[in-house]
């Protein structure tokens, strides 16, 4: 049991397949959840995976600044100081973009800007409410994919972006953690493989969809033998989340079955 009992945890991108299981085990842990997104909440998702009433949710573009420093004036005016921030807003952009020339400026800014810039965003928003009480926990999720991959990724739209952003997550969690550290913050970073959180997280309908061949390649390469679900990367960030993870700040934990 990791003792949240009362903290204030702020979660972007928590209508999402991995969001859902985030929600309720921070909640299982005690924290109080605000669960911002651009979609709303699937309360009948979240109460099927054991989530209690009430989760308190906003609606929030995190790509619009205006936005997000609004959302955390509401959150703080709602339920008190944030002590947990887990930045899990992100993907691959609605637009395809497989190759160098099909990557245009716009599909570009937006993947940065909903993966990297964001994070700046509700970091630069919520970081001195922490270093004023002394205590923080930030989570970035990144991706094992920031290694780069050869080959096409059926359920990536946009790669290029999307791998240099999630590349670009890990530096800025290090220099965040350097730059917070003094102030009783730790910033770190989770790491997800090919994660299944759900027959209804996007990921998992755009990898059913793909061809069993496509299927097989995309898994057979993990010694666990089986893609992570939604428990897996939130067991994670419960712990990076908790008081007892104060000594480890700065890193990247991969989950990814060992592959
Ligand atoms: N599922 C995987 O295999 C995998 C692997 C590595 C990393 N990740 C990362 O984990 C995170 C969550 O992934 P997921 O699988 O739950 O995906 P998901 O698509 O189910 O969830 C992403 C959430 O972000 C929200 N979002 C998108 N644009 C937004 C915006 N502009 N403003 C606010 N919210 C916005 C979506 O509404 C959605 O609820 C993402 O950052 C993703 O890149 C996922």
């Amino acid at each position: 049991m990791l003792n949240l009992d009362g903290q204030v945890a702020l979660v972007t991108g928590a209508a999402g397949g991995i969001g859902n299981a985030v929600i309720r085990l921070l909640q299982q842990q005690g924290a109080v959840v605000a669960a911002v997104d651009l979609n709303p909440l699937d309360e009948t998702l979240l109460i099927g995976s054991g989530v209690q009433r009430p989760v308190k949710s906003w609606i929030c573009d995190v790509t619009k600044v205006e936005e997000v420093d609004r959302v955390c004036d509401k959150v703080r005016a709602s339920l008190g100081p944030i002590s947990i921030l887990v930045n899990l807003a992100g993907g691959s952009g609605t637009r395809a973009a497989q190759t160098l020339s099909d990557t245009t400026d716009e599909i570009w800014e937006h993947v940065m800007s909903l993966n990297v810039t964001s994070v700046l965003r509700f970091c630069r928003a919520i970081a001195p409410s922490m270093s004023s009480a002394g205590y923080g926990r930030i989570i970035n999720v990144s991706s094992t994919l920031r290694h780069g991959i050869y080959g096409a990724v059926g359920t990536l739209g946009a790669r290029l972006p999307y791998i240099t952003s999630k590349s670009a997550l890990v530096g800025m969690t290090s220099q965040l953690a350097k730059d917070l550290g003094p102030f009783g913050i730790t910033v770190n970073a989770v790491a997800p493989g090919l994660t299944l959180p759900g027959e209804e997280g996007a990921i998992t309908k755009r990898f059913r969809a793909l061809p069993q061949e496509a299927q097989d390649k995309l898994t057979g390469h993990i010694p666990a033998g089986r893609p992570a679900d939604g428990n897996d990367i939130a067991n994670a960030i419960a712990f990076l989340a908790s008081p007892e993870a104060k000594y480890v700040s700065g890193q990247v934990l991969d989950i990814s079955g060992g592959a």
